[in-house]
């Protein structure tokens, strides 16, 4: 990419699209913040419905476009234990897309390999929505191509403190790493190497705290219900560019 292209990609605009290596690693994990719903409503003079409406027609390509480029883990930040503050229609709205998308669209996604699961507490949720949500966890559970995590009513400290919980109750009083990074519901997969965040905000917002330790961090100006399959790629190809060290040399 030109110099010019760098400094662009600096700020977070993501106006030149640049393509995979296919000789260099790709991410095993990539994870988004999926944000920019509402002023993508906004911007149009549309409800914030709108805007998550067509946030979900986001998440159904991102979902297609990571698995045509081999990504083995995905994890998406649909509500966070904070969502609950948005008004009551707003959280229902939510709940209802989260159905419809599970109800209608994943079947082909079930059939296409994808695995799902759930990050976050969801027993508070409608009792519709998790029956739906476990059908499709076990319906899907052999599955090996795209492993799709949902953070759903998560938060990252909640989960870590979850984690020291479960190591309590199996008698680990002097925890490694290792120890808390196998009681999170990430515990078989590997951390994140590439965080998205869409819509220019520069915040984690209480996301895969633990997980994200050494991710990369990718943000872009674009706004989630704009956000394309190029624009994935071209977080890859920076992801790409970028060299890891690890706090080594
Ligand atoms: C952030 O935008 C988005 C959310 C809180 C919800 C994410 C939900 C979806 C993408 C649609 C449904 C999800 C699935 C998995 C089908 P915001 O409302 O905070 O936007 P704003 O910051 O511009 O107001």
């Amino acid at each position: 990419m030109s110099d010019f292209g760098n400094l662009i990609g600096l700020f977070g605009l993501s106006i030149i699209l640049i393509k995979i290596d296919h000789s260099l690693p790709i991410p095993k994990h990539i994870a988004i913040i999926m944000d920019g719903n509402g002023r993508w409503a906004k911007k149009r003079f549309l409800p914030r419905s709108s805007g998550h409406r067509q946030g979900a027609k986001t998440v159904k390509e991102i979902v297609k476009a990571a698995k045509s480029f081999n990504i083995p883990v995905l994890t998406l930040y649909a509500f966070s234990t904070e969502n609950w503050k948005r008004p009551p229609d707003e959280v229902s709205f939510l709940f209802d897309l989260l159905f419809n998308f599970i109800e209608k669209s994943f079947q082909e996604f079930i059939d296409g390999g994808v695995r799902l699961r759930v990050l976050g507490d969801i027993s508070k949720f409608p009792p519709r929505l998790i029956n739906e949500i476990e059908r499709t966890v076990k319906e899907s559970a052999a599955n090996k191509d795209l492993q799709l995590n949902i953070a759903l009513n998560y938060g990252a400290r909640q989960e870590i403190i979850l984690a020291f919980k479960k190591m309590a109750a199996a008698g680990i009083t002097d925890p490694t790493q290792e120890d808390v990074s196998k009681f999170l519901y990430t515990h078989d997969q590997p951390d994140p190497d590439l965080l998205i965040r869409t819509s220019g905000e520069r915040r984690i917002s209480n996301f895969l705290l633990w997980q994200i330790a050494y991710s990369e961090l990718y943000i872009t100006d674009v706004l989630w219900p704009d956000f394309t399959k190029a624009d994935l790629e071209t977080a890859i190809a920076h992801f790409q560019k970028r060299q890891r060290r690890f706090g080594g040399l």
